[in-house]
């Protein structure tokens, strides 16, 4: 089965790494689309252009699941993407509030691109995990997933972004770029414990390709 997946870049490749562990005998087509990072601070028209491109590029090489690796694209457009290409297989990247729940936190961080942060879907999940006895904050963080697309000086980008951000119980880290500087986010927030959602996508793509297997 042919699998493809797309990111603003290299945010997205270890997701892929994560599935390709899983299911290491799939075909695997990436686009690291940098020449259009970073998407979170695109227009909605625009980063709908961009991801059916993508898509339709994906489609024409053959894959059957598209797995967007990219939290911005996923909260912004997934919902219609799949009215669009009823026959394709999508799985999304999501900021991963729920596990960060699931582990107990009651004062958490989501990091993500404007874009993400604006995006209802984003709202409905939080909604969906608010509780009176949890504090969840959202902070964007523009410029940060291009400054690590682009290997430029993320320590200046994040002292300016931080400054003045206590220190949660958990961050969850919802950019899929931002997963790329784990240990340099570590260092920011020495205590706290930090989250993706990069082995819930893995894990949702193994289970819908042996479902489809099994077809
Ligand atoms: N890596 C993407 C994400 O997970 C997008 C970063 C960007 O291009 O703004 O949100």
């Amino acid at each position: 089965m042919k699998i493809g997946a797309f990111d603003s870049g290299k945010g997205g490749v270890a997701i892929l790494d994560a599935i390709k562990k899983l299911l290491p005998n799939e075909e695997y087509s990436y686009i690291a689309d940098s020449k259009n990072c970073p998407y979170g601070e695109k227009s909605d028209a625009e980063l709908y252009e961009i991801v059916t491109h993508n898509t339709k590029q994906l489609q024409d090489w053959g894959a059957e699941i598209i797995v967007i690796a990219c939290n911005t694209a996923t909260t912004k457009c997934i919902d219609r993407l799949r009215e669009d290409f009823p026959t394709l297989h999508f799985v999304g990247t999501e900021p991963a509030v729920k596990l960060a729940v699931n582990y107990g936190a009651k004062d958490i961080l989501v990091l993500a691109t404007p874009g993400t942060i604006k995006s209802e879907h984003l709202q409905n999940i939080i909604h969906e995990n608010q509780d009176p006895s949890r504090k969840i904050k959202l902070l964007a963080c523009p410029g940060l997933a291009d400054a690590i697309e682009f290997d430029q000086d993320i320590d200046a980008v994040l002292q300016n972004l931080l400054t003045d951000v206590k220190e949660p119980e958990v961050v969850v880290i919802g950019c899929t770029h931002y997963s790329l500087i784990k240990d340099k986010l570590q260092s920011y927030f020495p205590h706290a414990k930090l989250i993706d959602g990069n082995n819930v996508v893995a894990n949702q793509v193994k289970t819908l390709a042996e479902k489809l297997h099994s077809k």
